[in-house]
């Protein structure tokens, strides 16, 4: 046990205190993986357990007793009057005045627990702590546990977990440029009108203030909204005169023909499905299913608003550009009733803006 195995500790009337308390906890102590320290009301370590002292010899601590006798608070205070100018004794300053803040009002008696997470650097490598200090009670020497909890081995499962997930997004964004290219080597126009989309996606997006996994979704579903248009012969897609009804019938197949080579994908987003309801409206009008309302997921709702604005304000083969004005109109028409009336609104105050800023930053 590690508490019988220094015989010089208990050579006071004190450590005898502590030690016999020690004794009577030492079983649940020394099982315990965190490194914990029992102190007294002054801040000085009266015993520590095995994980302390096994954890103390792996770094190259020549302190035999193993800070045994020191003053913690004495230590925090050589962190803090040490510390250079460095980021990185600066960061270790700072922590050293958390904690001693947090075990003075521990010990006072203000404070139940403190607990804070805290980066070490071994001579070895890094490691991560949760620090976590709590009040000793019905003991006459010891006032107070200081447990330090290895988080190593979690923070660094996090940040292989984090490195792949990062991976994997952009191995999916890899995916949907490779689809988009194929449409571009087919399609320039609607390869272009994608392009669009995505910018006009991004900025609903920032106003309705998506968090950035939603947000990289709709942008990925924007960028390949049309890539069902990709089973639509050529000559309809660029026809120069009003589809026949069959061609109609051809071209509002996209949606659906997007939804099927997609719905094999397993993205993290909901990318064939804002495909196939791209072109629903929120009083059912849409299709290929007529969902209405709240069946149709805010992605889609924002690609609609965003298709629709770029498809009026751009060159078509059937007729030219039309203003952006005639854009808004149809979208302030269809408010609340075609289009989602927060999306709509969102793309306005974004136009606003961007109007007010073109102004500020005028020569004239
Ligand atoms: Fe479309």
């Amino acid at each position: 046990m590690a508490f019988e195995m220094d015989c010089e500790r208990q050579s006071s009337s004190a450590d005898v205190t502590a030690g016999n308390i020690a004794r009577t906890y030492s079983p649940i102590i020394d099982a315990l993986s965190a490194h914990v320290a029992l102190i007294d009301c002054n801040g000085t370590i009266l015993e520590v357990n095995k994980a302390w002292m096994r954890y103390s010899d792996a770094n190259g601590n020549c302190d035999l007793r193993y800070g045994i006798g020191s003053n913690y608070l004495d230590l925090l205070d050589g962190i803090r009057c040490c510390a250079g100018g460095g980021e990185k004794e600066l960061e270790d300053a700072s922590m050293a005045r958390k904690v001693a803040a947090g075990l003075r009002q521990v010990l006072s008696g203000k404070l139940d627990k403190f607990q804070i997470e805290y980066p070490c650097n071994s001579p070895t490598e890094r490691h991560w702590f949760l620090l976590t200090i709590t009040p000793f009670p019905g003991a006459e020497q010891i006032k107070a546990v200081i447990a330090h909890e290895d988080l190593t081995p979690l923070m660094r499962a996090n940040e292989e977990l984090l490195r792949q997930s990062a991976q994997l997004a952009c191995s999916f964004s890899n995916t949907v440029e490779a689809i988009a290219l194929a449409v571009e080597k087919r399609d320039a126009y609607t390869a272009g009108h994608q392009q669009q989309v995505v910018k006009i996606c991004h900025a609903i997006g920032c106003v309705l203030n998506l968090d950035e996994h939603r947000l990289r979704g709709l942008l990925l579903g924007a960028q390949i909204h049309d890539i069902g248009k990709i089973a639509v012969p050529i000559d309809i897609l660029g026809k120069p005169t009003k589809l026949t009804r069959p061609e109609m019938e051809i071209m509002r197949s996209h949606p659906e023909n997007g939804f099927e080579i997609l719905k094999g994908i397993d993205f993290p987003w909901p990318i064939a499905e804002m495909v196939y309801q791209h072109h629903e409206r929120l009083d059912g009008s849409g299709y290929p299913r007529g969902l209405s309302g709240e069946e149709i997921c805010l992605e889609a709702r924002i690609i609609a608003v965003a298709d629709v604005f770029d498809a009026i304000t751009s060159h078509r083969p059937y007729r030219p550009a039309k203003s952006y004005e005639d854009g808004i109109a149809e979208l302030s028409a269809g408010c609340g009733r075609i289009y989602d009336a927060a999306v709509v609104e969102a793309f306005l105050a974004h136009l606003q803006n961007k109007v007010k800023q073109d102004t500020e930053h005028s020569p004239n």
